[in-house]
């Protein structure tokens, strides 16, 4: 997790300023909690092929799960202790076959959603910077995320197979060379 965590801030220039821009707002901008709940649980009930991720009558458990997590993004403390977090994030989502694309359409839906409301409620100097912090650390929150499922994807396969991570990288770039020579457009 450390390797990875420390490309998405050297590459997406996240910085400690970032977090402090985002917890000063805090006060404006934890209100927005519900509404983004709202889109995002909307979002997901009214497209069946989301819809069927959750179990009956789980939404209640899941809109505490989201609202706690932007309420911490807001006020709590953005440590090791946070971004581990996040990488169990994609843990849980193998469990509940919650796939990377429907999480990043849905933090993309968020992200859109917090800069509309930073331009209603704020001039265009504020909106930027704190667009730009939301986006840079939800961004890094996204890539841990995904990162997570893929990662313990492939340990739990490997210690389900009994095999060493090595060998499978080694089969797998024997096989990923006959897929793209079978694969490569004419
Ligand atoms: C912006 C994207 C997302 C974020 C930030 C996010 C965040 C989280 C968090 C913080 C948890 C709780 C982990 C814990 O137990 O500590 C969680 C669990 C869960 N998420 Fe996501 N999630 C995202 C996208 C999605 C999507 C798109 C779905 C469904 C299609 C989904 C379904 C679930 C489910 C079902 C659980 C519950 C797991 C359980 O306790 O059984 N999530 N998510």
């Amino acid at each position: 997790m450390k390797d990875i965590l420390t490309n998405l801030v050297k590459l997406t220039n996240v910085s400690a300023q970032d977090v402090a821009t985002l917890q000063e707002a805090a006060p404006e901008i934890q209100g927005w909690g519900p509404e983004i709940v709202a889109l995002f649980y909307n979002t997901l009930y009214d497209y069946a092929e989301t819809a069927k991720v959750f179990k009956p009558g789980e939404r209640p458990d899941r809109e505490v799960t989201l609202s706690d997590w932007y309420t911490k993004l807001l006020t709590g403390k953005i440590d090791e202790t946070f971004w581990q977090h996040q990488w169990f994030v994609g843990l849980i989502h193998i469990k509940r076959e919650v796939r990377n694309h429907v999480m990043m359409s849905m933090m993309s839906r968020i992200q859109i959603f917090f800069f509309e409301k930073c331009l209603e409620n704020f001039d265009v100097a504020k909106t930027h910077r704190l667009f730009t912090a939301f986006k840079r650390i939800t961004d890094v929150i996204a890539g841990l995320i995904a990162e997570g499922y893929f990662e313990n994807y492939i340990t739990a396969m490997e210690t389900v197979l009994g095999i060493k991570r090595n060998l499978v990288n080694n089969m797998l770039v024997m096989e990923v060379d006959r897929m793209i020579k079978k694969a490569k457009p004419a």
